[in-house]
């Protein structure tokens, strides 16, 4: 099949700037997967509120159906966020045969056995970069130009909301609550800003990079999340002037005699580790893998276009290479077993 049609079902931020890449980049796009690639449907509850980008109004419906349920619709994007209906949408769209792209770390961390059995049972991919570190592509390289290595260590900053509040904060001397709101004014912070800070926005990434690095499922109840509400501006300048060392919020997967320790904290990082120098809104992940020794990532985790760079990309892989088979992460993981929560407070 020379052509391939897109249905994109969120017409919200994230979702604006994909339909701003196709409108930049459709003759690189095109030219790159050598087929006509045609954004079909954009679907939205609402369709009225000028977006600021260039959309056809004949693409635009209010009926999710008319994405799930048209035959000539390859690859569906879910945008919506949340877990339901966005669920039910993407189980349907899968069951109906068609690749999915989705940036919703949420419903992947909660409902992933489900979700993935979905797509296994329909030879179909589910692909979703977009989900932890925004346009950093930290997931692929897992599964692809990593993937001779065992994975040993995983830490990621991958909240741009906590770190720039903990990056002011030690800029600035300022106190939490003050950066929070301006965080919030600036449109990084999740619709409930609780998940940032409390650490469940990083928390749920963690489980999807902890799946693609270590091939095991940890559920969020089994490990330990704390956030950054209780970091002081005193805690900060004693990390610096008596140990030398910025304190970042961390996710951190890695094994210990052979055991996975998961968790979610706010750590001590010595200020000449890289992962020190990721201030802002800016993620980086330093990970290490058996045969290539460390590795670090680093660019935009949130924002409308660095995160549709990462949606586009997965409908490119998929448009390559639509027959791949499903894999995410090693299936016989050599991993059998996760520390207990209360041996890695
Ligand atoms: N609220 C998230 C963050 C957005 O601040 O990183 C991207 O997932």
């Amino acid at each position: 099949k020379d052509n391939v049609n897109i249905g994109l079902i969120g017409f919200g931020t994230i979702g604006s700037g994909v339909v701003e890449t196709f409108n930049q980049n459709f003759d690189l796009i095109n030219d790159k997967v050598k087929k006509d690639v045609k954004l079909k449907r954009v679907v939205d509850l609402d369709i009225t509120t000028d977006r600021g980008v260039k959309v056809d109004p004949e693409v635009l419906s209010t009926d999710v159906n008319d994405i799930l349920e048209d035959p000539e619709i390859d690859i569906v994007i879910e945008l919506m966020g949340g877990y339901q209906p966005a669920l039910k949408f993407i189980l349907k769209a899968l069951n109906n045969g068609k690749h999915v792209v989705t940036a919703n770390k949420a419903l992947l961390a909660k409902h992933w056995e489900e979700i993935i059995a979905a797509a296994r049972e329909n030879n179909v991919r589910i692909c979703f970069e977009a989900s932890v570190g925004g346009g950093i592509p930290l997931l692929q390289p897992l599964n692809e130009s990593l993937a001779a290595n065992n994975v040993k260590e995983i830490y990621g900053i991958i909240n741009g909301t906590a770190n720039y509040i903990l990056t002011k904060m030690t800029e600035e001397g300022r106190e939490f609550e003050d950066v929070l709101k301006e965080a919030q004014e600036k449109g990084y912070a999740e619709a409930d800003p609780t998940f940032d800070i409390e650490g469940h926005d990083t928390a749920q990434k963690l489980i999807i990079l902890t799946i693609l690095g270590f091939g095991i499922y940890v559920k969020q109840e089994r490990f330990h999340v704390e956030g950054i509400t209780k970091v002081t501006p005193d805690d900060i300048l004693f990390a610096k002037e008596e140990l030398g060392c910025c304190i970042k919020l961390l996710a951190i997967s890695k094994l210990v005699d052979g055991e996975l320790e998961v968790r979610v904290h706010p750590t001590i990082v010595p200020e000449d580790h890289l992962l020190s120098s990721v201030n802002g809104v800016f993620n980086g992940a330093y990970l290490v893998g058996d045969i290539v020794g460390p590795v670090m990532m680093y660019g935009q985790g949130a924002g409308m276009m660095p995160t549709a760079s990462a949606v586009v990309g997965d409908c490119i892989d998929i448009i390559q290479n639509m027959t791949k088979p499903v894999a995410y992460g090693p299936e016989k993981s050599k991993v059998k077993t996760v520390k207990a929560m209360e041996d890695v407070r």
